[in-house]
């Protein structure tokens, strides 16, 4: 990276009257601005920087070599997976017959694309053991709000008012969040020691407002990487209190061609796409969160939902979309794979890694991602401290390292791991642990690369106690130091020219 110029911001490589462009003479500028009501015209010109061509393009090709992606090496992050997607199916969404759909195009012009559509909704069904799928949810959050809409609508159509969700204390944070946002009363469940749900306490709970109890969440294999053992008695439990029993199928991965929520008895479900089925999760998106329920609750899916039809002989069309009452007379024959639609590039990743890895491999994915998890977790107990020994599933968490007399953290194994050129696993994530250090290799990686990973987090251990300081002040081979999280977190400074005019 060029630091002495590039490293800048660009508003300090700007120079006054600096272009990086060039409109014909003639340009008439007055019909861009004509439709604007006065009112929200700008009253002086925006302060953007001035830069020339080759300055842009310099300074933002620096800054993305700071950034680290799973194509630049291992990057183990439990809970928010990057799952590696192999570069065809990232040129299958860029083919422009799909990227290049308008939202608005007639059904009949991209029966390709409903087609796509279509058999993954049928896909992630027969996956997850359930009746029907809609894939309009962006993300696992919005999936978890659109499954809760779907279970308050279901106790309504049964005139039965039920405000109350139960959600283990090992949840992901979303959980809790959606169902707030859905307007429902969280309660919550108490796990044991192994990290699994406390059925006595779900019990007790049930005894006393199980008639208040709209659904249960559960997210399993859970956020510690733990099959939960009972689940088949807890969904009857739940079922027998009149609730719905919804799976937070982020985890899916763990599972995936093993055995399906739909068998342990879930009602409502939602998947990460992008976590997986190719796409890796984080940087804010694009997601998918595709929302299944079982056989008599598909009425309360959200419309529009793509559906085969009887070939017409004239057009050829078989799959038409199906707008449901809300937009009757609105949409009429118009389609949209595009926004109304959710995601389609993340689905059509999905669709081509399931294709790709075919019925019989696809069998492969959840004990190649526990195998790997398992590996890393044997080989790293002996310095990494281990709360729960049994079996893990696709992700393991540790409770930072096991000699804590030299003060290093787990924040200080994550930023020395970057020195080595590692993103750093997870960390103080889930909230069971002081020092939660949780690592997902997911099923991609190779024994190779997990073997060097485990090297370098056995040197770590070594150098927190030979060096300590060395770990407690890392990283040192970025290009930017220790930063203070908390303040930048809590006083995020967001805009240069604030920052100019109090400096
Ligand atoms: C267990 C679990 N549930 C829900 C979510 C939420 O998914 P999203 O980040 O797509 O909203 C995540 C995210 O990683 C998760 O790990």
């Amino acid at each position: 990276m060029n630091r002495t110029l590039y490293g800048n911001l660009i508003f300090e490589l700007s120079k006054k009257g600096r272009k990086g462009y060039s409109l014909p003479q003639d340009y008439d500028r007055t019909h861009t601005t004509a439709e604007l009501p006065e009112a929200l015209r700008r009253k002086e010109a925006a302060r953007l920087p001035e830069c020339d061509e080759l300055t842009v393009v310099r300074h933002y090709t620096n800054l993305s070599h700071n950034n680290f992606g799973v194509n630049d090496g291992f990057y183990p992050l439990g809970s928010c997976t990057m799952k590696y997607n192999p570069v065809i199916n990232e040129e299958i969404a860029g083919l422009k017959a799909f990227a290049g759909l308008h939202p608005l195009q007639p059904a009949v012009t991209c029966q390709g694309a409903l087609e796509v559509y279509y058999n993954l909704q049928e896909s992630l069904a027969e996956l997850a053991g359930l009746s029907e799928f809609t894939l309009n949810p962006c993300a696992g959050a919005h999936g978890e709000l659109t499954g809760l809409m779907v279970i308050r609508a279901y106790h309504e159509s049964r005139g039965d008012v039920r405000t109350k969700v139960l959600i283990p204390d090992s949840a992901h944070g979303t959980n809790p969040a959606s169902a707030a946002v859905c307007g429902l009363e969280v309660v919550e469940v108490k796990s044991l020691a192994d990290g699994t749900v406390d059925v006595e306490h779900l019990r007790q709970l049930l005894s006393e407002m199980g008639s208040e109890v709209a659904a249960m969440m559960m997210t399993n294999p859970n956020t510690l990487g733990i099959f939960e053992p009972r689940v088949l008695e807890i969904t009857k439990m739940i079922h027998e209190a009149g609730g719905l029993m919804y799976y937070d199928g982020a985890n899916l991965n763990a599972l995936l061609g093993e055995c399906r929520p739909g068998d342990m008895g879930f009602d409502v479900m939602h998947i990460n796409l992008h976590k997986t089925f190719s796409t890796p999760h984080g940087g804010g998106g694009p997601g998918s969160g595709p929302v299944g329920v079982r056989k008599g609750l598909e009425q309360f899916l959200p419309m529009p939902r793509v559906v085969e039809a009887p070939t017409d002989s004239c057009t050829g069309e078989s799959y038409v979309v199906d707008w449901g009452k809300s937009f009757e007379g609105k949409r009429g024959e118009e389609l949209s794979v595009g926004n109304f639609f959710g995601n389609f590039g993340v689905m059509l990743k999905a669709y081509a890694y399931i294709l790709s890895l075919g019925r019989e491999h696809i069998k492969e994915v959840g004990p190649l991602a526990t195998l790997n998890a398992n590996y890393i977790k044997e080989r790293l107990r002996d310095s990494y401290l281990l709360p729960i020994k049994g079996l893990c599933k696709h992700e393991v968490v540790f409770d930072g390292l096991v000699d804590k007399s030299t003060g290093v953290t787990t924040m200080d194994v994550a930023k020395r791991l970057l020195d080595y050129g590692y993103h750093a696993p997870t960390i103080y994530f889930p909230l069971l642990f002081h020092e939660s250090l949780m690592i997902e290799p997911t099923e991609n990686e190779s024994k190779e690369t997990i073997d060097a990973f485990i090297d370098v987090m056995h040197k770590i251990a070594e150098e927190a106690k030979t060096d300590p300081e060395l770990v407690k002040t890392a990283p040192h081979n970025t290009p930017i130091g220790r930063v203070d999280d908390v303040l930048a977190a809590k006083q995020p400074v967001t805009t240069y020219w604030k920052t100019i005019a109090e400096s």
